[in-house]
């Protein structure tokens, strides 16, 4: 389309002021001529330019929503303790795929953006999602951004894609039939591994139980520091509260992380410490080991590779890359190799034959038994020592119920704070909304919350951002053991 006016070139010689004057009115006429004339030309563009988009306009659209914009909070919403977030994230690409949130507006449109709602069961927008908002409520929470909500995906949905067995009888047991026989199970229970050896711990420390502590362990960006919060809102050691007289400076049995520091690998724990003071015994400690999905977790690992380096890590398009052709081409063919990896910790370096090799070793320390005793060496699924391992998954979908059982276990009582003034007492505190602050964590204006993780970690079968090869490839890597035990097959 051609569309264009041009400015007629002023005269050259002018003498009289009249003259001036004149050809004054007659450049103001001749630009608002022009002026209109551009005015029409541009209406017409953005008219032919919104036609191609009306006709084009894509079914899915993305809205990006963050926590701050769409959640009306009453009162104390703020966590005032400093935490870091739920996946120990410090990147702001992934911190901006946590506030998006993706919705299909073919089946959910709102055109109004800002729309609040409260939901409930007669317009159907409660359906599915009772769980959530139940918890959202115990925040004071009262209306939520209509379009946020409805990404949220369904429990069903959740409940799919965080149990992922091969084996339909061992995924069962994890639901409790409805009642009726045909009705779908919808009751599942989180997986909690280790807790044979509870009372193990309970009696090594039975001597003097104020010194009892819990402390979480685990991968990068397995959420250790989103239950180090849990378990400091929720869990305390009543011994510990009554001969220090509810002190909260002495603690109440939680700690930050392990003496031998969260990410160490498990064989540290008697050879390195992180602090240089010395509070407790390790037998005193409880550690909570977190394991995460590892299709999820290798991906996330992409975003936020913290001490862990490899070749590629940084092409989004083909990370974690477990093989690579050791000519540098395809990936498929026998000529290929593990992607070998260095981790650098605490204590050290070290080295593994491929990302999720490490998943598999990181694991294997606390989840096996090496006995040596000369006749060759054998491993069993025995505990090394008093632990439990508890999924990522679950403490984001059943905060409650995980931290009253890892609680119990250390000999604690699911409680209140006495100094806790931002949940009504009595009532467990969910974890709604957590400010970054913690050193090499990102700025504290940067959050993100239960819903945001609640749409990240329930839409998907994590297995979806990979191909088959690369799935493959995956599998013939990964522990079998692990894999089924936690479900993540
Ligand atoms: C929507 O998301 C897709 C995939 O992430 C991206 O390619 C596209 O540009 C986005 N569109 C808008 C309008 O943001
Ligand atoms: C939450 O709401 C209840 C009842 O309206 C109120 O008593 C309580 O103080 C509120 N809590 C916060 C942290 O605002
Ligand atoms: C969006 O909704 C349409 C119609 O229900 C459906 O065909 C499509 O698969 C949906 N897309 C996504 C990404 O869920
Ligand atoms: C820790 O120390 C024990 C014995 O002191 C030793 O057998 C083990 O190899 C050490 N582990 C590491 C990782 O150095
Ligand atoms: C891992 O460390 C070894 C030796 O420390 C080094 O030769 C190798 O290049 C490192 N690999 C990567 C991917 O950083
Ligand atoms: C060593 O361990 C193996 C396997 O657990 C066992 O069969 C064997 O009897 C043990 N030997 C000794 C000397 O304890
Ligand atoms: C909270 O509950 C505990 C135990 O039920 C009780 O002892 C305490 O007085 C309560 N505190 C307040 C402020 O109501």
């Amino acid at each position: 389309m051609m569309c264009t006016a041009t400015t007629s070139t002023p005269n050259k010689n002018i003498i009289a002021t009249s003259i001036q004057r004149s050809r004054t009115k007659f450049r103001l006429v001749t630009f608002l001529k022009l002026f209109l004339l551009k005015a029409l030309c541009s209406l017409v563009v953005i008219n032919v330019y919104m036609a191609t988009q009306i006709s084009t306009v894509p079914q899915l659209e993305n809205i990006s929503l963050s926590m701050k914009k769409v959640m009306h909070l009453k009162g104390g919403d703020e966590d005032k303790i400093a935490l870091n977030n739920i996946q120990d994230q410090r990147n702001n690409n992934e911190q901006h795929q946590i506030h998006t949130a993706i919705i299909n507006h073919s089946t959910n449109t709102i055109k109004d953006d800002k729309m609040m709602i409260t939901p409930n069961a007669q317009d159907g927008t409660l359906q599915g999602k009772e769980r959530l908002w139940t918890i959202l409520q115990t925040r004071n929470i009262t209306q939520v951004n209509a379009n946020y909500w409805a990404s949220v995906p369904s429990w069903d949905t959740i409940l799919r894609n965080i149990h992922r067995s091969k084996n339909e009888e061992e995924k069962n047991k994890h639901f409790v039939d409805g009642g009726g026989g045909s009705t779908p199970p919808t009751l599942p229970s989180p997986i909690i591994h280790g807790l044979e050896t509870c009372s193990t711990f309970q009696q090594q420390t039975s001597i003097n139980p104020s010194q009892r502590r819990i402390a979480p362990a685990g991968l990068f960006n397995t959420g250790t520091n989103y239950l180090s919060v849990l378990l400091e809102y929720n869990c305390q050691n009543s011994h510990r509260v009554s001969k220090f007289h509810g002190n909260a400076k002495r603690g109440h049995g939680n700690e930050w992380e392990v003496p031998w520091g969260k990410h160490t690998p498990a064989s540290f724990r008697r050879n390195y410490t992180k602090s240089k003071i010395k509070k407790y015994e390790i037998e005193e400690v409880l550690p909570i080991i977190l394991i995460r999905n590892p299709f999820s977790w290798m991906k996330s690992m992409c975003r936020n590779p913290y001490t862990v380096r490899w070749k590629g890590m940084h092409d989004a398009k083909t990370c974690p890359q477990l093989k690579y052709a050791m000519d540098g081409t395809s990936v498929g063919n026998v000529d290929e190799e593990y992607n070998a990896i260095n981790v650098s910790y605490g204590p050290g370096p070290s080295h593994h034959k491929s990302l999720g090799h490490l998943w598999n070793d990181w694991y294997g320390e606390y989840l096996y038994s090496n006995t040596n005793n000369g006749s060759g060496g054998t491993t069993t699924t025995s505990a090394p020592f008093p632990r439990l391992i508890v999924r990522f998954e679950d403490i984001i979908f059943f905060p409650y119920e995980v931290t009253q059982q890892i609680c119990t276990c250390a000999g604690g009582i699911l409680g209140h704070r006495i100094d806790d003034k931002d949940v009504v007492n009595g009532t467990f505190h969910y974890v709604v909304r957590s400010a970054k602050a913690g050193v090499g964590h990102g700025p504290a204006s940067q959050r993100n919350g239960l819903i945001d993780s609640w749409v990240r970690y329930g839409r998907d079968n994590p297995k979806d951002e990979y191909s088959e090869s690369e799935i493959q490839v995956a599998k013939e890597i990964l522990d079998p053991w692990i894999m089924e035990t936690f479900e993540y097959g």
